[in-house]
């Protein structure tokens, strides 16, 4: 059975298709009952697999224990963390526990999930995880910067799991994406940031990249135009410069005078 911590719409909702096509049933999580039991019922009628819709707030203290209970003794053998938390502007226009709450949905509660469902994957001998990360974590990121650094970090728990759990049976993949047309990049309402700006990609595009990429690498960037643009920014340009880019065109984007 595959899980999708995420799943209502975007990305999350693309890897839920996905999955379904490929046979599994699926434990789907989100916040939203509606757009939840909705996807649930979408994904039961296309491809005919058995759905469990999870209403859960991962930023909330107890989000592991509560998932945990309502799955019970249902095997989980794929995961997709891909729900996120962010906010745009600068660091101090906001509140703590803005940023904490970024730290838990993003870092914390994907600790705990890995933690209870990898330990499964790894006794059995078999599993797959995917965490969605961000090229916004492949430098610091300004007006993103808390965002950043939590993507930074499950890209690297994910890449070091890779190592380790490899050899027991279990594939672990980080996906950096870039932009991606989900309601949450289109809410944000981007302007143009950069000359460097790809095209954004299809929530479909990612996930299928994703599940096609699992056991051949450790992380990877989503799409020809991001993978380019991040070579130009790891070979062409110092640390300095990248984060001079990225600053400056988040700037841009979202009219942060
Ligand atoms: N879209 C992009 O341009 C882009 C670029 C780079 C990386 N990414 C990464 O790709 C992933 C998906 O991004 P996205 O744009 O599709 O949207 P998103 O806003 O991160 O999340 C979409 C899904 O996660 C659920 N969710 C959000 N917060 C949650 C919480 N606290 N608890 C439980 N569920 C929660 C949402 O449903 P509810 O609101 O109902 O909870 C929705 O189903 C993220 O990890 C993001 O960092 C996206």
């Amino acid at each position: 059975m595959g899980l999708v911590a995420g799943a209502s719409e975007g990305i999350g909702a693309a890897y839920a298709h996905a999955l379904a096509a490929r046979g599994f049933n699926l434990v789907l999580i989100a916040r939203r009952e509606s757009p939840l039991q909705a996807i649930a019922q979408q994904i039961t009628n296309q491809y005919g697999v058995k759905v469990f819709p999870i209403s859960c707030d991962l930023g909330s203290a107890d989000a592991i224990q509560q998932i945990t209970q309502q799955i019970g003794d249902m095997t989980i053998d794929f995961m997709v963390y891909n729900a996120a938390s962010s906010f745009i502007g600068p660091y101090l226009s906001t509140t703590l526990s803005t940023h904490t709450n970024i730290a838990t949905v993003n870092m914390l509660s994907l600790l705990g999930l890995l933690h209870y469902f990898g330990s499964k994957m790894v006794a059995q001998r078999r599993g797959g995880i995917v965490i969605m990360t961000s090229m916004a974590g492949l430098q610091g990121s300004a007006y993103l910067s808390t965002y950043a650094a939590t993507k930074a970090f499950s890209r690297i728990l994910s890449e070091g799991l890779w190592f380790e759990w490899k050899p027991l049976g279990v594939d672990v993949i980080a996906c950096c994406a870039g932009a991606t047309l989900t309601p949450n990049y289109l809410n944000s309402n981007p302007g143009k940031g950069s000359w460097l700006e790809p095209k954004p990609q299809l929530p479909e595009q990612v996930a299928e990249e994703c599940l096609q990429k699992i056991g051949t690498t450790p992380s990877f960037v989503s799409g020809r135009g991001n993978k380019f643009v991040s070579f130009l920014m790891r070979h062409f340009f110092s640390k300095k410069k990248a984060i001079e880019i990225m600053g400056t065109a988040m700037k841009r984007m979202y009219k942060i005078t």
